[in-house]
């Protein structure tokens, strides 16, 4: 099958590769309840060139109603099919791994991102619907107690130097990225964007980028095993207050596909 002629050869995306003529067909009248369309799908990668994946999803509902484009893009970049279904494990107990050698290790970074039940992803968010996620995600975090106590930082009124201290130590996500701007990620920015974070930054949970939970759990040298049980710790507390999006077959929901499963 041909692939849609407003690509050309250079165009490298698996969107590219995956929107043929047919697909577009079937798809160009579909939304969602959000009313979230093929359009609003495929913005970022019609307008980045570069992409190599090039779509973003408005809610859950897109990962179905919009399955013949998805399907097929998640099974090339995840090697997960349309009949493979997405077993979530964060026992941390199952994890078969020593401390790795320190002397070769700077630090260790485990991320997850996370996006809460009943709202539209960041994608077709609303400005008050955004700033309700905020309110719920910061308030939750601010009763943490002990290891993960900690402060919330709203990036409107983030003063220079705790931003400053932030950038420098690679902690803080940047507005700009063309990609999110294309997909609708950035709409009011900074509003209702912000950083949470405990006392010895090895918690960290960014509210509102790319999805509305990133959860970060980090430390200097290689203790996997410690740096995994804290982030399983955070993550279990946050959704037992807040249960996060998540798709029967894929697991855990993402704006972009690259991210989706646990
Ligand atoms: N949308 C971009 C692309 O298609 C980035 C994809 C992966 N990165 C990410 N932050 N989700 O190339």
């Amino acid at each position: 099958m041909d692939t849609y002629p407003i690509f050309t050869k250079q165009n490298k995306s698996l969107l590219a590769k995956y929107l043929t003529k047919e697909v577009f067909e079937k798809l160009k009248n579909v939304k969602t309840k959000n009313n979230f369309t093929l359009f609003d799908a495929i913005q970022s990668g019609i307008k980045n060139k570069d992409s190599n994946i090039g779509v973003y999803a408005g809610d859950l509902e897109s990962y179905d109603k919009f399955d013949l484009l998805f399907n097929p893009i998640i099974e090339s970049y995840h090697n997960f099919s349309k009949t493979n279904t997405h077993i979530s494990n964060l026992d941390s107990t199952k994890l078969k791994i020593n401390p790795l050698d320190s002397s070769y290790i700077i630090s260790t970074r485990i991320r997850v991102g996370r996006n809460l039940k009943n709202f539209p992803l960041g994608t077709i968010i609303s400005k008050e619907q955004r700033n309700k996620v905020e309110q719920l995600v910061s308030n939750t975090l601010l009763n943490f107690q002990d290891e993960l106590a900690g402060d919330y930082y709203p990036l409107y009124k983030m003063d220079n130097a705790i931003k400053n201290k932030l950038i420098q130590d690679h902690f803080l996500f940047k507005n700009g990225d063309r990609f999110l701007e294309t997909a609708g990620l950035n709409r009011d920015w900074p509003y209702g964007r912000g950083i949470f974070h405990n006392k010895n930054k090895t918690f960290l949970v960014w509210i509102n980028e790319e999805d509305q939970l990133r959860i970060i759990s980090m430390q200097k040298g290689g203790d996997i095993k410690m740096v995994f049980n804290r982030l399983v710790k955070a993550i279990k507390k946050i959704e037992k207050e807040l249960p996060f999006l998540c798709h029967n077959r894929l697991g855990y929901i993402s704006s972009c596909p690259t991210n989706l499963g646990t």
